[in-house]
């Protein structure tokens, strides 16, 4: 008798533990705010596919669109106003998985560069870059798209405005964190490495997690000095407006950019 007694108490005694300990964790200070800044976050507008299209609707002629990282095509890429679109995704994250081209961004990049899909001289006005977002993985899609992309067109990237470094954080799959299942990964440092490179052109808008754009031509911002080099998140939480130059849609708008007019 005891012996069940004392088994009840340690069991109970454990339970009163994970409760004081979680709620100890869902009061503290850092992880409310880190909340708060996700709810911010999604409460900016417009989201990407406004800003997408805002940059297609720029060209007169026959506009092609290229999407890296499709995921649920409903949630963008069906709603993209060009008259030519193509998507490239694995499948990793939405089993239909109903792309053009069915595997990552490097191997589309490989097989459209020796020629073997699509047209070998073909051009894009926007490619929007979405897939997947580490550092290393978006600094090739960036400078592969480069080449593929027209001198006036658009490179556009989700997620280089992280709100936190749990934002940042490289690994997806760990939502215990005050960030949840709330992830930007680390493109923000590939976008980053773009800004500080002469002869792109780049800005930030402040919506839907930071839309990065960057250009050949456009005149959408001039690239910045390094003044991160080892890409210390704090660093760039203190300088986040310049290092991303970020600005809101409406200013983004008002700029002179080459136009159906130009
Ligand atoms: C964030 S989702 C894309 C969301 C979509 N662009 C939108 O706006 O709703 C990321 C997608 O990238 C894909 N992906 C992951 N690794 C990739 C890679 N190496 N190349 C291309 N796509 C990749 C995943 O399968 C996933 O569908």
């Amino acid at each position: 008798m005891k012996r069940i007694f004392t088994k009840i108490t340690s069991k109970l005694n454990i339970e009163k533990g994970y409760y004081l300990k979680g709620r100890k964790f869902l009061h503290d200070d850092h992880y409310l705010e880190v909340n708060h800044k996700s709810f911010l976050e999604n409460r900016k507008r417009p989201f990407r596919t406004g800003i997408i299209n805002h940059l297609l609707s720029l060209f007169h002629n026959q506009t092609n669109y290229l999407e890296i990282g499709v995921r649920n095509p409903d949630h963008n890429f069906n709603l993209i106003k060009a008259d030519k679109k193509y998507s490239v995704d694995p499948g990793l994250e939405f089993k239909s998985n109903p792309v053009d081209f069915k595997m990552t961004s490097d191997y589309f990049f490989k097989k459209l560069s020796s020629g073997k899909i699509l047209a070998p001289d073909i051009k894009f006005d926007v490619i929007f870059i979405d897939g997947l977002h580490l550092a290393d993985q978006v600094d090739r899609d960036i400078k592969n798209s480069l080449n593929h992309i027209k001198d006036n067109g658009f490179i556009v990237l989700h997620d280089c405005n992280p709100p936190s470094e749990w934002h940042a954080r490289e690994i997806h799959k760990y939502w215990h964190t005050p960030a949840k299942h709330y992830w930007n990964g680390t493109t923000w440092k590939a976008f980053y490495k773009w800004r500080c490179e002469p002869g792109v052109n780049s800005c930030c808008i402040d919506s839907d997690w930071g839309v990065g754009i960057l250009s050949k031509n456009q005149p959408i911002g001039n690239c910045t000095k390094n003044s991160n080099p080892f890409f210390e998140f704090q660093i760039f939480d203190e300088t986040r407006i310049n290092s991303l130059n970020l600005i809101d849609f409406k200013e983004f708008k008002a700029l002179k950019l080459y136009d159906k007019h130009s």
